[in-house]
């Protein structure tokens, strides 16, 4: 079972702020700091820190060299990642005193996938092979329906949440990966519990990760229902503990690991991540984290 990941890339401007800066505010930052990351980057990279293989798919212009690159040294398959002569997608994260973020994006050329580049990318994908998928890419429906017809599992994060996703054919998703704020706008509900069932009504083939923050995660499928609460820790910036969660989750399921293992090695992971600053670097291998539950 191979792991494609069709995932965004951006460069990092992270600002520490005493606050986040409202409207006509004019506010000084303590702080700024230059990091890979990118959902689709951080993903490919839990993944791979996590002991799998994953083919990483995106398009990056010259000033984005360096995502590539980190990429490849953190062991993921960038032969597929191609440049243009264009400006990459960078993100404005504000982390303020209490390691909460906000988050502004330009797309760049995350937003240049088309048709073409992604019948390229899977063009060996074969039945059960994993397509990881987030929505900061364009032509995400093309993603779906080319892994549709390859008969591969798609794997979802909705974030950042638009309108666009309710277009997008989510009966065929397999693994969700949703936070609160995306589970009310996709179910209509800010009742995790009523998240869950309102889901499983609607999709009952597919299997819901809910994150809740400092309360834990809840997973549903149609036999199963399970909580699992955070590993508890000094939160110093919770950048990428989505995309770590998400990373490690898939590479346990796709190593042959039970859900309940998989919730409790992603939370682990993700409790590792919001301890240390930075997207992709704050991420952890698989042998810092310690096998007792
Ligand atoms: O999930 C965190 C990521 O969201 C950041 O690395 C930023 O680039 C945005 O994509």
């Amino acid at each position: 079972m191979k792991i494609y990941n069709l995932g965004s890339l951006n460069i990092d401007y992270v600002y520490s702020v005493e606050h986040f800066v409202g409207a006509g505010e004019t506010l000084a930052s303590q702080n700024m700091q230059i990091f890979a990351g990118g959902k689709g980057l951080n993903q490919s990279v839990a993944l791979s820190r996590a002991g799998s293989v994953v083919v990483h798919g995106a398009i990056l212009g010259r000033d984005g060299e360096f995502l590539k690159q980190t990429l490849s040294d953190n062991g993921v398959d960038t032969e597929r990642v191609e440049l243009v002569e264009s400006s990459s997608g960078h993100a404005i994260i504000q982390v303020d005193k209490n390691g909460q973020n906000s988050i502004l994006l330009y797309g760049g050329t995350n937003k240049v996938i088309d048709r073409e580049y992604i019948e390229r990318f899977l063009c060996d994908a074969k039945e059960n092979d994993i397509l990881v998928l987030q929505n900061e890419i364009s032509n995400l429906s093309v993603a779906f329906e080319i892994a549709k017809e390859r008969k591969m599992q798609i794997a979802f994060n909705p974030s950042p949440f638009d309108e666009t996703i309710h277009n997008l054919p989510l009966k065929f998703v397999k693994w969700w990966f949703c936070n609160e704020t995306e589970g009310e706008a996709l179910f209509g509900s800010a009742n995790p519990d009523e998240i869950a069932e309102r889901f499983i009504r609607e999709y009952p083939d597919s299997n819901l990760i809910l994150t809740l923050g400092e309360k834990g995660c809840i997973f549903k499928n149609a036999d199963t229902f399970i909580r699992q609460s955070i590993y508890e820790t000094n939160v110093i910036d919770t950048t990428a503990a989505g995309d770590t969660f998400t990373g490690y989750f898939i590479s346990a399921i796709s190593q042959g690991k039970n859900i309940d293992c998989a919730l409790k090695l992603a939370s682990k992971a993700a409790s590792v991540t919001v301890s240390r600053r930075g997207a992709s670097p704050s991420i952890p291998y698989i042998n810092e984290l310690t096998t007792d539950n």
